[in-house]
């Protein structure tokens, strides 16, 4: 079956150039590091655009699939553009996140909002946005969405998340579809909001399900159990009810390739499974063929990013561990402190030794939990050579933050030998701007 581009480990442009440096998007990576300073966010757009035109090859025998690239994996306003111009709409979950495609030009019919307590202000930004979906989560929700509706003489489109009870081996921290899950309803409390929908909330118009089972998945069987599920759920929901929902939501969740260890299934496989279970399910559970929409967020943009960082000190513990230390680390990738996450590296920059060593590659933030790799074979590394850690595309500046009072790394993006700057590097005056001295502590 045909390799799709969340299989790689690294983006699909990265060669050694005739300089003996890794370049990326026809960009010399040591180049780069020396123009935009480390640590640095490089974003190959050439990989993103793949993995979106395998997504849509790999269904393009079920026309009804809409594809919503999920932000949190990374929300800036380029990237923005880039899933936009690939026909993708955004799972969004957050007034930040709206925002950002908003002001990035996204038609907002495209947009679906999800979250397990959007607050009312979000509810009415979402509204007055025009944002096309809202998952709504539970019943306080479905109660704050109506009155705002209500206000402002419209109708909320809405999906109902709901939680199938499928359990898929990831981190305990990233599983959502399990029955006990803080996201959703569970199956036997959709009549309660079903009555409430078509009985007492007049502005609501509900058009299918939702759900997502976890994120960083390798088992093909989850999308088969939960379109299962959900297919049979809209069936009994539109015999009992009289009415046609016809809309199902499977979430996001495929992995992708941190190490060579992973081995992640391809769009194409998830594709074909999907395909397959939804036309038996079609016939099992006499339904009209519904409109699938997926929810990949890692999927799409991680093996588009990689980070450079800069080399600084050693330490070679007499016992053993010797800590080679980097200058960025848990607060611009969080992963490895937070789930044990494990990550793969080479160094950009050519080097004239072969000899190798096991090291471990520490990083600089005041915290011995602060270890973006743990025994890693490298070339002898030295102050000054460039690392490159792979596939640092998601869930990285998403969930950066300026622990340490560091500022957040800038962001390029590469392509066919340009550079571009879509995330600016953050100034010292930037980390104080929201400072307030109050008058009576002025100096
Ligand atoms: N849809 C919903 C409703 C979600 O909650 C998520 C992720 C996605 C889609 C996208 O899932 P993906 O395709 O990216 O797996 N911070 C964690 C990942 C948390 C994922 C949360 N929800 C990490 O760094 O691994």
């Amino acid at each position: 079956m045909t390799t799709s581009t969340n299989q790689f480990l690294k983006p699909i442009t990265t060669k050694i150039n005739s300089n003996g440096n890794i370049e990326i998007g026809d960009c010399d990576l040591v180049e780069l590091a020396k123009k935009h300073g480390t640590p640095l966010y490089v974003l190959d757009e050439k990989t993103i655009r793949s993995i979106c035109k395998d997504y849509k090859k790999s269904f393009e025998k079920y026309p009804k699939i809409r594809f919503m690239y999920a932000s949190k994996a990374l929300c800036t306003s380029a990237v923005a553009r880039i899933l936009d111009e690939e026909g993708f709409g955004f799972d969004t979950v957050s007034s930040g996140e709206i925002y950002t495609v908003y002001k990035s030009g996204v038609d907002m019919s495209h947009v679906l909002f999800n979250g397990n307590n959007k607050s009312y202000e979000e509810l009415e930004l979402a509204l007055k946005l025009g944002v096309g979906r809202i998952s709504a989560d539970n019943f306080l929700e479905l109660e704050m969405l109506n009155e705002i509706a209500q206000k402002t003489d419209k109708k909320a489109d809405i999906l109902l998340r709901v939680t199938p009870g499928i359990e898929c081996h990831t981190h305990e921290y990233i599983q959502t579809g399990h029955l006990d899950s803080k996201f959703g309803f569970d199956l036997t409390q959709i009549d309660e909001a079903l009555n409430l929908i078509f009985n007492k909330y007049k502005n609501l118009q509900l058009h299918g399900l939702h759900a997502h089972i976890g994120s960083q998945i390798f088992e093909t069987s989850i999308y088969p159990d939960e379109i299962d599920i959900l297919t049979r759920e809209i069936s009994r929901i539109n015999h009992t009810y009289n009415i046609k929902l016809d809309e199902i939501n499977i979430g996001g969740g495929l992995g992708v390739k941190y190490t060579e260890n992973d081995v992640p299934p391809s769009t194409y496989e998830i594709g074909q499974l999907v395909i397959d279970k939804l036309t038996e399910s079609i016939k099992k559970y006499n339904i009209e063929p519904p409109t699938i929409i997926m929810e990949p967020g890692r999927s799409i943009i991680s093996t588009a990013g990689v980070t450079l960082y800069s080399i600084g000190s050693t330490k070679q513990i007499p016992s053993g561990t010797k800590y080679v230390a980097v200058d960025g680390g848990m607060a611009d990738n969080p992963r490895p402190s937070m789930y044990q996450a494990e990550y793969s590296a080479e160094i950009a920059n050519k080097k004239e030794t072969d000899k190798k060593e096991r090291i471990t590659i520490a990083g600089r933030y005041c915290e011995s939990g602060d270890v973006l790799i743990k025994h890693i074979e490298m070339p002898v590394l030295e102050k000054g050579d460039i690392l490159c850690v792979y596939n640092t595309g998601a869930y990285n500046y998403s969930m950066s933050s300026n622990y340490n009072r560091v500022q957040k790394p800038a962001m390029v993006l590469v392509n066919e030998g340009n550079s571009e700057v879509i995330i600016k590097r953050e100034s010292l005056d930037d980390l104080i701007a929201h400072d307030i001295i109050p008058d009576r502590l002025k100096k």
